[in-house]
């Protein structure tokens, strides 16, 4: 039988990758709302080095696992599906794909069509209807950033990844109680597969950021709570915050926006609006081990962008 080796939440953030030396041009860059705190450039070089101390925490965990393959659950913002067909659920059941890495190069890694098509199916059969993709929609572009910042920080890219892609940018998106659904549907779905496989699980991305919203904002309560509660095992009851979040009255930083290039203009699920929806791709993930503690690696606000970085593994799954 396929064994699950463990789950890992991790922040993608763009603004993790770059040196804490460029931090301060980032907000600048930005409208954020008055009351962010400012830090300097010896606070943002601590976080800096917290955030790095973090992923290769997560790498080591990572290695020690030894997975065959890494299911990935992220989120595409306009990188390989667009308008004309966007899909709220989708595994990638293809031989291999590419995607930029951090610092713009190209990189191809391998899928792993046998875990995918048996994940797809897994999820077919109860009460699930992904789309699928046996090629990448735009194979010149290959896969986003959600799935290759994981795979370049927790990985060396020889591990194959199965890409599940979570629809968090666009409203109506999914609910975050149905991406607690489809995360036990994987997890049943790893158990049931024969195959004497080692698989781990990432969820990617979060937790709060609203990336170039006006008035922009770190909710820190909000991604505390979430944390509280994975780390009191308690994946179905993170949706259940997530969902019954309401967005504040005059909150400019989450509107849904207008229709347009990044913006569908169509009314969103209820919940937070903008980034802070990865934090379903953190959802389904601790729905993988839902029950069991995780362990808090780390949580770093980064202001400058701002969001809320967040790192997290179960010790047990
Ligand atoms: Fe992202």
């Amino acid at each position: 039988m396929a064994s699950l080796v463990g789950v890992f939440n991790v922040a993608h953030s763009p603004t993790c990758y770059r040196p804490a030396e460029e931090w301060n041009q980032v907000r600048a860059s930005r409208t954020l709302r008055a009351d962010v705190p400012m830090d300097d450039l010896d606070t943002n070089r601590k976080k800096k080095a917290r955030v790095q101390a973090a992923f290769a925490t997560l790498r080591d965990r990572l290695a020690a696992a030894r997975p065959d393959a890494l299911v990935i659950f992220g989120d595409d913002q306009l990188e390989c599906f667009d308008f004309a067909n966007f899909p709220s659920f989708a595994v990638y059941v293809g031989e291999a794909f590419e995607g930029a890495l951090a610092s713009g190069e190209r990189a191809k890694v391998r899928g792993h069509p046998e875990l995918a098509v048996a994940l797809l199916a897994g999820l077919m059969r109860r009460g699930f209807d992904p789309a699928f993709c046996m090629e990448m929609p735009k194979p010149e572009r290959g896969v986003g950033h959600a799935f290759f910042r994981p795979a370049e920080s927790l990985t060396d890219l020889t591990t194959p990844l199965v890409p599940i892609f979570l629809n968090c940018y666009y409203a109506p998106q999914p609910t975050a109680l149905r991406c607690y659904q489809l995360g036990r549907a994987v997890r049943e779905s790893i158990d049931a597969h024969p195959g004497d496989l080692r698989v781990a699980v990432v969820g990617s991305g979060g937790l709060w950021h609203t990336p170039r919203a006006p008035d922009a904002y770190l909710d820190e309560a909000f991604d505390r709570e979430i944390l509280r509660l994975m780390a009191a095992g308690d994946a179905r009851g993170m949706a259940r915050f997530f969902d019954g979040y309401e967005v504040p009255a005059g909150d400019r930083s989450q509107d849904v926006g207008t229709r347009g290039r990044g913006a569908t203009g169509m009314p969103g699920p209820g919940g937070p609006q903008g980034g802070t929806r990865e934090t379903c791709n953190w959802i389904a993930a601790a729905a993988v081990a839902d029950g069991k503690p995780a362990t808090i690696v780390d949580y770093v606000p980064v202001y400058a962008s701002p969001i809320g970085a967040g790192f997290a593994y179960w010790p047990e799954v």
